[in-house]
């Protein structure tokens, strides 16, 4: 069957570690959207128009997912994503990934509300700025980043204040999203609320 999983929510609420854990459970393929954004980030970076560096976005592109994590990039990600002309470039890789058969989850800002409006589960991840500036801070220190606890929440609050006040694609929970608020979850407790939610809509 072909049963699309969309996943929202600000930067580090857990929306990719939930999504791998579903797509592995079910066997569904999985696209971490942001990284598509990041890839146009680091284009952009090296000097390249952004219209231009959406339009001809190749997957080779975003293949390298530990350099697009770096912070710059992600920064650049949430600007060139403010453009309507960046966002629609996008658009139909992701949708056709969403209907691929034998299932999809895709994890982003705007699945549930631009991308997938006819996703059959729609989630919105969230936890306290706190919380989410901690993980993404120990997440960059096992890799090896020099950051600061400070830098990393304020990249985080940077990015969600403009990825929320963008008037193209805002990323805000769809009005048929199970909220998600994984504060005080373990990895696995989040995991399992989102296998029972996939669980739910197959019936
Ligand atoms: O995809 P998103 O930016 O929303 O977050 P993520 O990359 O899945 O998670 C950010 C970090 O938080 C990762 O290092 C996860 O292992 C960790 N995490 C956690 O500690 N507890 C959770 N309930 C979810 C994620
Ligand atoms: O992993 P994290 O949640 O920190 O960020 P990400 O999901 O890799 O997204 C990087 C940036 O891309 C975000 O701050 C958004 O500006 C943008 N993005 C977006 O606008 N729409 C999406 N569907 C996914 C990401």
């Amino acid at each position: 069957m072909s049963l699309t999983v969309a996943i929202d929510g600000p930067a580090a609420a857990g929306k990719g570690t939930i999504a791998r854990a579903v797509a592995a459970h079910f066997g569904f393929a999985h696209l971490d959207t942001g990284l598509l954004y990041r890839a146009v980030g680091r284009r952009v970076l090296d000097g390249m128009d952004p219209i231009e560096a959406a339009q001809t976005l190749r997957s080779e592109h975003f293949a390298d997912a530990d350099v697009l994590r770096m912070p710059d990039v992600a920064q650049a990600a949430s600007q060139v994503a403010a453009m309507p002309e960046v966002r629609a470039a996008l658009v139909s890789f992701q949708r056709a990934f969403a209907r691929r058969q034998g299932g999809a989850v895709l994890d982003g800002r705007d699945i549930g509300t631009v991308i997938c409006p006819d996703a059959e589960v729609k989630l919105f991840v969230t936890a306290t700025d706190e919380v989410r500036a901690r993980r993404r801070y120990e997440e960059l220190l096992g890799k090896g980043q020099k950051v600061t606890l400070e830098e990393v929440a304020a990249d985080l609050a940077r990015r969600d204040q403009r990825d929320s006040g963008r008037k193209t694609a805002p990323m805000t929970p769809a009005n048929d999203a199970q909220l998600f608020d994984t504060t005080t979850m373990s990895i696995d407790e989040a995991v399992a609320k989102a296998i029972a939610a996939v669980e739910a809509a197959q019936g």
